[in-house]
């Protein structure tokens, strides 16, 4: 099980035994008022998932009311089955219904602050539901129909809203690739998708250069020519290649500005009533093989649930001047869910950023913090503990005093992080929510509800309604308070995942066949290993597979290691992770060389850059290490704890240049061990 980088198990005891009570003055107004109310509720949900489910789901519009709840037969859930909506009209078209087309959806700011300050979009639902209407006819006049997945990878800005909010208008999946993804990457997800469209951009800002989009989409273009249409948002201006091969659908060219497609489209554009059912997107996440997997989401359970955990977890409230804020990319699932799909039926403004945290300045959030009042702020421990090394000057230089609530997710939060999140930048006033959850999950499962729980730092503590979580064994024993065990799901919840894309028997072997109980009953394998406290509190270790949490970005090891072997230097390769001060766990790499390659410095930096090339810059190794040979076991093992070991530098030191002869060490260890 990897430990996470807090390491230091004495802080964290001496934190464990400290509880914050609910933020005073806080519970008057809040969603979720008191202990007994959750209590209540959460006891209510796990009885009667039916009835509280159809009530939540009763607070959005529905073109037919679903006939039944759930259908469950594990481990394929139906959620508000017969029932027919769409998920942008929730977002959009409700708010417009209602009056309030008028006020702001969106917020957002890009990177660039030039002399004039940084530009500044308020793009009302009004805005909204032109600008989507517009991009879902074009979309239709492409050729794209309901079912047909469109694949996106734009940088931040609002037309990435726009694109998968046209999407679902027309009952088209999006599979959206993080801009920070390569072409390979690009290729491989347009590929198993079947996606025959990519919206993009010409580029995207970050740290005041350029992510060359189109061209990355071009070059993933060379490896499949499954694609007839790329449609191009003009963003930063510079030159690219353009593209008129004639598409085999309908003779017309491949590239396509945006501008020019939109300006030529009607701004009316009805909602396709989709099934509760339907394919809503498709996300690509890491997995223990080298292949990402397309996890499937659909309509009517996603939308109902992180409507409701947006609202309840965030304190959402409309019509009082509160504004959202998620740090996250909408190219993962954090972005999707809580940037997006669950905060705009809340009528709550979400603030979207297009640039990184620390320009020009490391001020750069908290001045976005102050300059809009943001009173939710939701971000990762990996840069909570950036901006800890930046130092306070830079958030003690602004006004945070909008702030009522703060949120961390994507991976445990070591208690130094968060108490300097709670007292700096939350002025000991605002409830810290360490939301648990996963891409598979679709949305929160395990979180502090402000208001209402009395945190720990670290621990995500008590499960949102509906959440039936525990630690067990394998055969679905639960563990008594404090042993570690496997995080488990015991009952259906409204997002979880339908499958993964074309892979039935991945999806079972997966989430669904480790934990079973004597009579047959299957529980969802999170693949995370915790404990609870004695007061049922939550506490994730991390995971207990072979997926890193790099940054609170997912990466599979074997990922990185066919990345690896894909470059002729290397024979093999074992990639394992090792604490990281900034990124939580960051990534190690032992390789062997094929004859002829000089292990030395610049082979390692080709080899990075090899790795960016084949998956991206968030996979490059930080740490390679040369040797003759892999340790083993005599049965022929990799060594994987033993490379942890000499990662963390417990054996052995630093990134030398020669090579090394590991297998000595797995001799010795081997026979201490037998
Ligand atoms: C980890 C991100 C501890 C966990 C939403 C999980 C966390 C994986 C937390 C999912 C948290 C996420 N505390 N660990 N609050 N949130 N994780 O799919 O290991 O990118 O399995 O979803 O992140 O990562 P994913």
């Amino acid at each position: 099980m990897s430990q996470h980088a807090s390491g230091s198990s004495i802080e964290s005891v001496l934190h464990e035994t400290r509880k914050f009570p609910p933020a005073a003055g806080f519970s008057k107004s809040a969603h979720m008022g008191s202990m007994e109310q959750y209590r209540r509720e959460y006891e209510r949900s796990i009885r009667d998932p039916e009835g509280f489910w159809g009530e939540v789901a009763g607070e959005l519009d529905w073109f037919t009311k679903w006939a039944k709840v759930l259908d469950w037969k594990a481990p394929d859930a139906k959620w508000f089955v017969g029932g027919k909506t769409n998920i942008c009209h929730n977002c959009v078209d409700r708010q417009v219904e209602a009056g309030f087309g008028a006020e702001p959806a969106i917020i957002w700011e890009g990177e660039p602050t030039g002399s004039g300050g940084p530009e500044v979009r308020r793009i009302s639902y009004a805005d909204l539901k032109r600008d989507v209407s517009r991009m879902a006819n074009v979309l239709r006049s492409l050729g794209v129909g309901k079912g047909d997945i469109v694949t996106i990878y734009m940088p931040m800005v609002p037309e990435l809203a726009v694109a998968m909010l046209a999407c679902a208008r027309i009952g088209a999946p999006h599979s959206i690739i993080f801009g920070g993804f390569s072409a390979q990457a690009i290729a491989d997800r347009v590929v198993d998708a079947g996606s025959r469209v990519i919206i993009t951009a010409d580029g995207g800002w970050r740290r005041g250069q350029i992510v060359p989009l189109k061209e990355n989409v071009d070059a993933a273009c060379t490896q499949t020519d499954l694609i007839d249409h790329v449609i191009v948002l003009e963003r930063t201006g510079q030159q690219i290649a353009w593209h008129h091969a004639p598409s085999p659908a309908n003779g017309s060219k491949r590239d396509h500005w945006w501008h020019d497609l939109v300006q030529a489209a009607s701004d009316e554009c009805a909602c396709e009533p989709m099934d509760a059912e339907d394919l809503l997107f498709v996300l690509y996440t890491s997995g223990t093989t080298g292949k990402p997997k397309g996890i499937m989401h659909t309509t009517g359970g996603y939308m109902v649930h992180t409507y409701l955990t947006s609202k309840i977890t965030f304190d959402l409230h409309p019509g009082i001047g509160q504004v959202y804020w998620c740090t996250a990319d909408i190219g993962w699932i954090t972005g999707h869910s809580y940037i997006v799909y669950g905060v705009l039926p809340n009528r709550v403004p979400t603030v979207m950023y297009e640039g990184a945290p620390n320009w020009p300045g490391a001020d750069r959030f908290w001045d976005i913090v102050e300059r809009h009042k943001v009173t939710q702020f939701y971000t990762a421990p990996t840069a909570i503990r950036a901006f800890m090394k930046w130092g306070d000057e830079h958030p003690k230089k602004h006004d945070l005093s909008s702030l009522r609530v703060l949120g961390t997710v994507g991976e445990p939060i070591n208690p130094e992080a968060w108490m300097w999140y709670h007292k700096v930048i939350g002025g000991e006033k605002c409830p810290i929510v360490d939301t648990w959850w996963q891409t598979e999950t679709g949305g929160h499962m395990i979180t502090p509800l402000p208001g209402c729980t009395a945190t720990k730092p670290g621990s995500c503590t008590l499960p949102f309604f509906g959440v039936d979580a525990a630690i067990v064994d394998e055969q679905g024993n639960e563990r008594g308070p404090n042993e570690g065990g496997l995080l488990a799901i015991r009952k259906p919840w409204p997002s979880m995942l339908r499958g993964i894309l074309g892979d039935r028997e991945r999806f079972i072997a997966t989430y669904w066949s480790d934990i079973v109980t004597k009579d047959g009953t299957r529980y969802y394998k999170a693949g995370d290993g915790a404990r609870r406290d004695e007061d049922g509190y939550f506490w994730v270790m991390g995971r207990i597979d072979d997926v890193i949490n790099v940054s609170g970005h997912r990466l599979g090891t074997m990922e990185v290691e066919s990345a690896l072997v894909s470059h002729d230097a290397v024979v093999e390769a074992a990639v394992v992770g090792m604490p990281h001060e900034i990124k939580g766990t960051g990534i190690a790499a032992f390789c062997t060389l094929a004859p002829g390659f000089a292990a030395d410095d610049a082979l390692r930096e080709a080899l990075r850059k090899h790795v960016a090339g084949e998956i991206g810059a968030i996979a490059k190794p930080d740490m390679i290490r040369f040797t003759d040979a892999l340790p083993k076991t005599r049965s022929g093992k990799i060594m994987r704890r033993l490379l942890r070991d000499i990662a963390e530098g417990k054996e052995q030191a630093g990134d030398t240049t020669t090579l090394e002869d590991l297998s000595v060490l797995a001799k010795l260890r081997e026979s201490k061990e037998s």
